[in-house]
């Protein structure tokens, strides 16, 4: 059965978000960020108008969760940094000591039980008082997160060796910048993602330097940044239509920041060409897609030490069939895509299960992108309104998909380095707020204590990390 085992020293983790766990949104100093005041708005933003400001209880329940993980026997455990919690105002000006400790704990405690961390700057969070001053549709943020990363390194880079800079680009562009679905809810279809991600991926690539130049050589750890994609196909193969919309799909999603990032320091071609056509139809005399300078490009070219990929689901591609009015992403792209109905779906409407799309979507990585070490540093199936423990059918979903991930490294040869779980526990899923639950372990949040209890998932997964090999019993 050795078909089944993981290579040596897999790295097994499970992922965790700060707005998504902590709660204490003002406790000890903590500063508003954008998701404290997107929720404090209220009018059905979220779900049932919930908020993250207890949420897990995690700022102060975290020997909790460290139960948890021992618990799975993770040798990795990935959480994000509350940027505000660190700093109120975003600015190294002040620092708050209560939150550097609290992270200091945690970053111990984790070393303590031999459990490596990973460690998010950036997951959805932007301190309000930098979003007032345009968050990431200004370029002074870049600078400004630079000097946040340049303190996180400095402040626990001697016992932290894996960084993420920024979670999901393409979600905080896209939802946050374009939909408005997500914090900090501006709607700015076809203009606020692409100034976004132009800051984001700027802001990335510094951190990245500012480590490199300043803290590798001593500290010896990596950086990287959590790129999240669909892996798509064309919704009939055998259509030219459908395959052009199948590659502008993923050359709007992954390779928007993958390009720059891994390949060349700029935007797909198809990406300039079509956002630069379609402003000249509207009359504009500059794309809307921002330019890197030459300068800009060399900085920004080469700057992961590894690559991270969040993956949940799949689609079925074709080109758009509802233009909007005026501009936007979905008409620049052109495309639009469909779930299979065959596929099944899990507790959240968006997210149909299909397993064999993650070993395409790696394998399509592993070619694209230079063949990288690639840790997947979220993937998981939720459960919807009431969960139960004996969620069986969800850990067939586990299996299946750890089944291609093994395809991927034995018959694909990806180097592939690692597998986190989305999500440790069930926690505060953005808009959609506590009805869909990702977590390994069940929490009760009718329970002023918050209680976690294993799913059936989170006893099989033990099992595996156990043995470092898939388990079918
Ligand atoms: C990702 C995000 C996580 C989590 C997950 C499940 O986009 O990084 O925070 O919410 O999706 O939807």
């Amino acid at each position: 059965m050795d078909s089944l085992k993981f290579p040596e020293s897999f790295a097994w983790g499970a992922s965790t978000a700060a707005y998504q766990i902590e709660g204490g949104w003002d406790a000890d100093g903590k500063g508003l960020n954008i998701w404290d005041t997107f929720t404090h708005q209220g009018g059905d933003r979220v779900f049932k108008n919930q908020t993250g400001d207890v949420a897990c209880g995690s700022y102060t329940l975290w020997e909790e969760d460290l139960k948890c993980i021992k618990q799975l026997g993770l040798t990795h455990y990935r959480f994000s940094l509350s940027w505000s919690r660190l700093l109120p105002d975003g600015t190294t000006g002040f620092i708050n000591q209560k939150g550097v400790d609290y992270y200091n704990k945690l970053i111990n405690n984790l070393l303590a039980m031999n459990v490596t961390p990973l460690v998010t700057l950036y997951h959805f969070d932007m301190p309000q008082a930098l979003e007032d001053q345009g968050g990431w549709k200004s370029e002074k943020t870049a600078e400004v997160f630079e000097q946040y990363a340049k303190f996180c390194y400095a402040t626990f880079g001697d016992r932290v060796k894996l960084w993420i800079t920024i979670n999901e680009p393409y979600i905080v562009a896209k939802l946050g910048h374009e939909t408005g679905l997500f914090a900090p809810g501006i709607k700015e279809p076809g203009i606020g993602p692409y100034r976004a991600a132009h800051n984001m991926i700027k802001a990335h690539a510094k951190a990245w330097h500012a480590y490199n130049t300043l803290f590798k050589k001593k500290q010896k750890g990596h950086v990287s940044i959590a790129l999240d994609s669909d892996w798509a196909v064309p919704l009939d193969p055998k259509s030219m239509d459908d395959k052009e919309a199948c590659d502008r799909y993923l050359q709007f999603r992954l390779h928007w920041f993958a390009n720059p990032i891994f390949i060349d320091g700029d935007y797909p071609a198809v990406m300039k060409s079509e956002i630069s056509r379609k402003s000249k139809e509207e009359g504009l005399v500059t794309s809307r897609l921002p330019e890197f300078t030459d300068e800009e490009k060399s900085l920004i070219k080469g700057t992961a030490d590894f690559f991270c990929l969040n993956y949940y689901t799949s689609r079925k591609v074709k080109p758009l069939s509802i233009k909007s009015s005026g501009p936007s992403f979905d008409s620049d792209m052109g495309a639009e895509g469909i779930k299979d109905p065959e596929w099944p779906e899990s507790g959240v409407e968006w997210l149909a299960v299909v397993p064999w799309g993650l070993r395409r979507l790696l394998a399509h990585i592993k070619d694209t992108f230079g063949d990288p070490d690639i840790y997947i540093t979220e993937n998981g199936f939720a459960q919807s309104e009431p969960p139960v423990l004996q969620d069986k059918h969800r850990w067939g979903y586990f299996q299946e998909t750890l089944s291609e991930v093994l395809k991927a490294i034995k018959q694909d040869g990806v180097k592939l380095k690692g597998y986190f779980a989305w999500s440790l526990l069930d926690n505060f899923e953005w808009n959609s707020g506590y009805s869909v639950r990702f977590g390994l372990f069940h929490v009760d949040f009718n329970q002023p204590n918050l209680p976690r209890t294993p799913y059936f998932s989170a006893i099989e997964y033990a099992k595996v990390v156990k043995g470092n090999e898939l388990i079918y019993n």
